[in-house]
């Protein structure tokens, strides 16, 4: 990159306002209402909040809106509600009962349209199905599915009797899954023979055999298989069932009753700054009221939408923006089970044509795939339909950002470009498509409700410009209550690097306008693709491997996955280091925690470059590794500096 290059990036002066006709039948319909609506949450966060709550079905009212006593919150104390009633019974009384409610496509083409009342009654069936296998309230339940309505289906179940679900992603390999059912202490599984991607059977139902045969592994007494992909797969009797053979003999009928408002809905299990993933846990009443209340203001749904959110609902993404936000909205979603290029690089335009799709939501890592593959792929549909384009997983880079608006978009549809984190539960900061001008590369602002700011290190406000840490003053309903089973790790990742605010680990600087520009990870968590990964988690997998003495993990910047893995290594002494230990690595990594996090590149090294206490120095092993390539546009320099001296002031005082 240039010298003029780099200072036009750091002086990003395009804007670009809601438009005109967007913005007369937006919800919010201008900078004015906005401002309107942010003072007023300003002024009374609790009525605020009520007033979002009211838009749901409660059973029985709450008593007190929040109770903060920090770290913990309390939302909406004494209220009960059921999440599956709220997406599904509510909708039944009009025209929305045979409104489509989930529109799904595999990936080879085959098609199923539910409505409101066909998922309604899949959902109560599974619910008597999984209470005649022993579930209970309180129970968890994992998910490890590919992208079917099963795993809607099986979400909503699990909600409707009170059974937390833990989905895991079906990308993670065996031992990922293994780990998360040891933490969570899951008494059913449910799953598939396979799934489809590009092409190929993910053998779900195999890693779930394995999984249970591992050590400590013992709290499973029921699986259920979907059938998919009619692959070869082993039953054990008694324990596996399948999923047609169980509803087939369940009731349609299931009459619901309402839980605690902070009666847990899931646990989500993400990567923190230690080896070992976090289950995020969240609340039944915060929680849906934080996704439907954004869903409607991000996404301005109203009827007639078809939205796409094409994330996979092994993220918390597809927990909030998939299933629980669209169908307590009564909107209809498209899910789509395989890959952007499989048969081809325009799966994804001929299905937005196809399905008439109004909103998308999707990842900067998929938009700068797409890019790459060359305009003509979507040239060649129809994208009329669609009305606003989303963003959401990683920082947006201004180039990315003009060709989505642009060759995707048809310079007519917003941009909303929404940070948020598996800890947030829904979106936190966002433009407000028919209020807010937006910038190329930035989130923009919070949502009203949202106390979200940058400070310094002592928790002081940052002035224009100055990078800092990004933190939320106040609670909000759609937080993370704790970390399962370990609270203690809750209070100090969370409530302890900054006195008095929620951390969030990213590191941001809001400009003269108060819009927000996120910078990236302070801490040892790295961006790959959109899926978060800790530097430790991918060096413990390296030194499980009995030729690794030692590995040392970073991220370095990337032009199409945002950050790559690039992994130093020192052999155990009579390992031969080179390509075909490289290979053995790589293969060793994928298979320990999965595809996803399979290092880019792995050098070898005798020593790794440590401080005199014995500390491995990551920051010089981030400039070697970075250095190596020419540098992307996907963060500035400036970006990539601050960041830089951010990390090192937060590790300093670790
Ligand atoms: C981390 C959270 C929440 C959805 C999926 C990821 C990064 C997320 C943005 C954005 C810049 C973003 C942050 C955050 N991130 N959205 N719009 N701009 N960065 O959830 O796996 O919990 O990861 O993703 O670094 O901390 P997650």
């Amino acid at each position: 990159m240039t010298t003029t290059e780099i200072s036009s990036l750091l002086q990003e002066h395009r804007r670009f306002d809601p438009p005109g006709p967007f913005a007369a039948r937006a919800h919010v319909k201008s900078e004015a209402e906005y401002r309107a609506m942010a003072a007023r949450a300003e002024a009374d966060p609790d009525a605020f909040w009520a007033e979002q709550a009211r838009a749901l079905a409660w059973s029985h009212p709450w008593t007190k809106v929040c109770d903060w006593d920090p770290p913990d919150a309390r939302w909406f104390v004494g209220g009960k509600l059921n999440v599956a009633v709220n997406c599904l019974d509510r909708h039944l009384g009009g025209a929305r009962a045979n409104q489509a409610a989930i529109l799904f496509e595999g990936e080879p083409g085959d098609v199923r349209v539910l409505t409101y009342r066909m998922l309604h009654r899949e959902v109560c069936r599974f619910a008597n199905a999984l209470l005649s296998l022993g579930v209970r309230a309180g129970d968890f339940v994992a998910i490890y599915l590919p992208m079917v309505p099963e795993a809607a289906i099986a979400m909503l179940a699990c909600a409707r009797i009170g059974a937390p679900h833990t989905v895991v992603f079906g990308g993670f390999s065996a031992e990922a899954l293994a780990d998360r059912l040891k933490d969570s202490r899951a008494r059913v599984v449910i799953t598939a023979d396979g799934g489809w991607r590009r092409g190929q059977v993910v053998p779900l139902k195999a890693s779930v055999d394995r999984a249970l045969g591992m050590p400590d592994v013992d709290s499973v007494q029921h699986v259920v298989v979907v059938r998919r992909t009619n692959n070869e797969i082993s039953m054990r009797p008694g324990r596996d069932h399948f999923w047609d053979d169980l509803v087939a003999a369940a009731s349609p009928v299931h009459e619901a009753r309402g839980h605690d408002s902070e009666h847990p809905l899931f646990s989500l299990y993400t990567s923190g700054t230690t080896g070992k993933p976090k289950g995020i846990l969240h609340t039944t009443g915060g929680y849906l009221v934080g996704a439907a209340y954004t869903t409607r203001m991000v996404f301005d749904l109203r009827d007639g939408d078809v939205f796409w959110c094409t994330a996979d609902i092994g993220w918390v993404t597809g927990h909030s923006y998939v299933v629980y936000g669209p169908l307590a909205s009564g909107a209809t979603i498209l899910m789509y089970e395989g890959a952007p290029n499989q048969p081809g690089p325009d799966r994804f335009w001929e299905m937005v044509a196809r399905w008439g799709v109004t909103i998308l939501y999707t990842a900067p890592t998929a938009i700068r795939a797409f890019m790459r593959w060359g305009d003509e792929w979507p040239a060649k549909h129809d994208l009329s339909s669609l009305r606003l384009l989303g963003s959401v997983g990683e920082p947006i880079n201004p180039e990315a950002w003009m060709w989505y608006r642009k060759v995707i978009g048809g310079d007519r549809c917003p941009i909303v470009d929404t940070w948020w984190q598996t800890e947030t539960g829904s979106i936190m900061i966002s433009p407000l498509p028919g209020a807010t001008s937006t910038k190329p590369g930035s989130a923009t602002r919070p949502l009203p409700g949202i106390a979200a700011d940058v400070v310094r290190k002592d928790g002081t406000p940052c002035g224009p410009d100055e990078g800092g840490f990004l933190v939320v003053r106040r609670p909000w309903p759609s937080m993370l209550r704790t970390i399962f089973g370990d609270h203690e790790r809750y209070v100090k990742t969370y409530f302890s690097e900054i006195a008095g605010c929620y951390f969030a680990g990213d590191g941001a600087r809001k400009d003269a306008d108060g819009y927000f520009w996120i910078m990236g990870r302070v801490d040892d968590v790295i961006n790959v693709s959109g899926h978060r990964l800790s530097t430790m988690e991918v060096e413990s997998a390296l030194v499980s491997h009995p030729k690794v003495a030692e590995a040392a993990v970073v991220g370095r910047p990337d032009d199409l996955k945002g950050q790559a893995i690039v992994a130093f290594v020192t052999p155990r002494s009579g390992a031969a280091a080179g390509d075909a230990l490289a290979a053995e690595l790589r293969a060793h990594v994928a298979e320990q925690i999965g595809a996803l996090a399979r290092p880019e590149e792995i050098r070898f090294a005798e020593a790794l470059p440590k401080t005199r206490s014995g500390k491995i120095m990551r920051r010089l092993l981030r400039e070697v590794a970075s250095g190596a390539q020419t540098r992307g546009d996907t963060t500035t320099l400036e970006d990539q500096a601050v960041l830089e001296k951010l990390a090192q002031s937060f590790a300093t005082d670790e």
